[in-house]
């Protein structure tokens, strides 16, 4: 197996929207990531994903790509992004692209010339369907984005597919033509010298070649924001073509040195230790979103961590995400002093931790005055509060007027807390967020257990602990967190002890006694 860097790497994803804007239009841009190199190299990361940032329409703000090989003007140039790359190269951070493949812009010119007409040569690089008898949609399929995921176009009487919103028509990867201009498009942005992708709906890039109806999932409670969720999605998510295919496009990946492939999947633990083994290469990983669903309570995190660990085995990577453009903040979800201690466990845990910006200052999901709303699900749902835009507000750098992210209006309003919660005030804070993140990860890259020691199981007597070890050949470091809001005492085993990091960032101590008393909600790296 081909050894690579990536399993030592942290990520951190920038919309880049949201992250800095250079020439004061209100929107982040390319620049404005390449002015904050340094504070990104400072607070330890290794790598970089970019939210797309391709030509785009920005219904989906980029998730609807009408050029693969153009940046869009608002972020940029080709000259801004080899200016990126390259600088992000000499602080030793990888860059990962967003790679769209399940469906392009109605404005991408395949899909212009494939509505043009039934004969166009693009026509099949879509996926058409004829009305029912009666005029219906040709199958009971939904978008993601609500209501039927077909829609009629009336020049040439067919539906076509989108799981998305209706501006973003599913591609046909049963089409050959289709998986060679893809896999040509991802070539010319490796040799351009992008460290690889973060790869979108990855898991459902083949649908059901019969267009069967899906099913009714029999748990579904009625709720007109997730309309999706009413059917079981058989026919259309993780089919066997698509993780053959994936494995197809890691190929491509692999012709160049030391590039990294993260799949959006949501499936369940089986399947997605399964879509490891059929790709079996150390530079490619699933997302692993289960820190976003699991209960905040020591005992499932132990065993979903255990399990997973053992079914990923050595030779791959797992990963945990805390939160991304598309989940609420983890602070608002779980709580601040709990958010802490979720992201002492990401930090620590074996494998590649995903952080999405503005985590490591403790940033909030912002309520979305009506006539600002910005993101289509929002908008195809309105006054349901549902919606993305909350997790998407600017980052946070200073506390003036625009939170040091634009000299203009941002194209989105600012967290309401910004004045206190921003890089420039947590800087000054010991105990902050920031300082938090940027403590736990200089462990992790001065401590070889942390980077890349095994994951080793620990059974604590207290069930609100939840605990592991890291260790290589050289050490040990052992982790305990308290789930709990009251304070929890354990046992230890062996001794002499040290605590070298709390949550709190106010104890670092040799532990004297043979137990230990962790506060509400506090997590603590031990060693020796
Ligand atoms: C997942 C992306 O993360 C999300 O932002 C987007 O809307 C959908 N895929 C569609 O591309
Ligand atoms: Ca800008």
């Amino acid at each position: 197996m081909k050894n690579n860097s990536w399993g030592g790497r942290v990520v951190y994803q920038i919309y880049p929207r949201s992250f800095n804007d250079s020439n004061g239009d209100g929107i982040g841009d390319i620049n404005g990531i390449t002015e904050k190199l340094d504070y990104l190299k400072d607070l330890g990361i290794s790598a970089l994903w970019l939210s797309s940032i391709y030509c785009s329409p920005m219904n989906d703000f980029g998730y609807d790509i009408s050029d693969y090989y153009q940046i869009d003007p608002l972020f940029g140039n080709l000259n801004d992004f080899d200016n990126l790359l390259k600088q992000a190269h000499k602080h030793n951070i990888k860059i990962l692209m967003d790679f769209v493949p399940n469906h392009t812009s109605v404005d991408h010119e395949w899909f212009k010339k494939s509505r043009s007409s039934k004969q166009n040569s693009k026509r099949d690089w879509y996926i058409w369907k004829k009305p029912k008898p009666n005029g219906g949609t040709p199958n009971n399929w939904l978008s993601q984005f609500g209501g039927s995921a077909w829609k009629f176009d009336e020049k040439t009487g067919e539906y076509y597919l989108h799981s998305f919103d209706v501006s973003q028509p599913d591609l046909n990867w049963r089409n050959p033509e289709v998986v060679e201009e893809i896999t040509k498009m991802m070539r010319f942005w490796l040799k351009r010298g992008v460290d690889g992708f973060r790869v979108d709906v990855a898991y459902q890039l083949f649908k059901d070649p019969f267009f069967r109806d899906e099913p009714d999932n029999p748990e579904y409670k009625i709720d007109k924001n997730s309309q999706y969720n009413s059917l079981l999605h058989i026919y259309t998510v993780a089919l066997p073509e698509t993780l053959e295919m994936l494995k197809k496009l890691h190929d491509v990946i692999d012709e160049y040195e030391d590039r990294f492939m993260v799949c959006e999947i949501y499936t369940f633990l089986k399947e997605i230790v399964n879509l490891y083994h059929i790709v079996d290469r150390q530079s490619f990983a699933p997302f692993n979103f289960s820190f976003l669903s699991l209960p905040w309570i020591a005992q499932n995190h132990k065993r979903f961590i255990d399990e997973f660990d053992e079914m990923i085995g050595d030779n791959y990577f797992p990963t945990y995400v805390l939160g991304s453009h598309d989940f609420p903040r983890i602070v608002s979800k779980l709580g601040e002093n709990q958010a802490r201690t979720a992201a002492l466990l990401q930090l620590t845990l074996r494998g590649i931790p995903f952080i999405y910006y503005g985590e490591e200052l403790g940033m909030k999901n912002r309520d979305i005055p009506k006539e600002k709303v910005k993101d289509p699900i929002a908008l195809h749902t309105p006054g349901t509060g549902f919606g993305r835009d909350p997790v998407r507000t600017p980052m946070q750098w200073d506390d003036s007027e625009y939170a040091g992210f634009s000299d203009a209006e941002p194209w989105l309003p600012l967290e309401t807390e910004y004045r206190k919660r921003n890089v420039q005030t947590e800087k000054q804070n010991k105990t902050s967020f920031l300082n938090l993140y940027k403590s736990i990860l200089k462990l992790r890259n001065t401590k070889t257990s942390l980077s890349n020691g095994k994951y080793i199981k620990y059974f604590c007597k207290n069930p609100d602990i939840f605990g592991y070890f890291r260790r290589n050949k050289l050490e040990e470091t052992f982790i305990l967190a308290n789930f709990s809001k009251e304070a929890q005492e354990t046992e230890l085993p062996n001794s002499n002890w040290n605590i070298l990091l709390s949550t709190g960032l106010d104890r670092v101590e040799k532990i004297e006694k043979s137990t230990l008393t962790l506060r509400p909600f506090e997590a603590v790296i031990l060693g020796y």
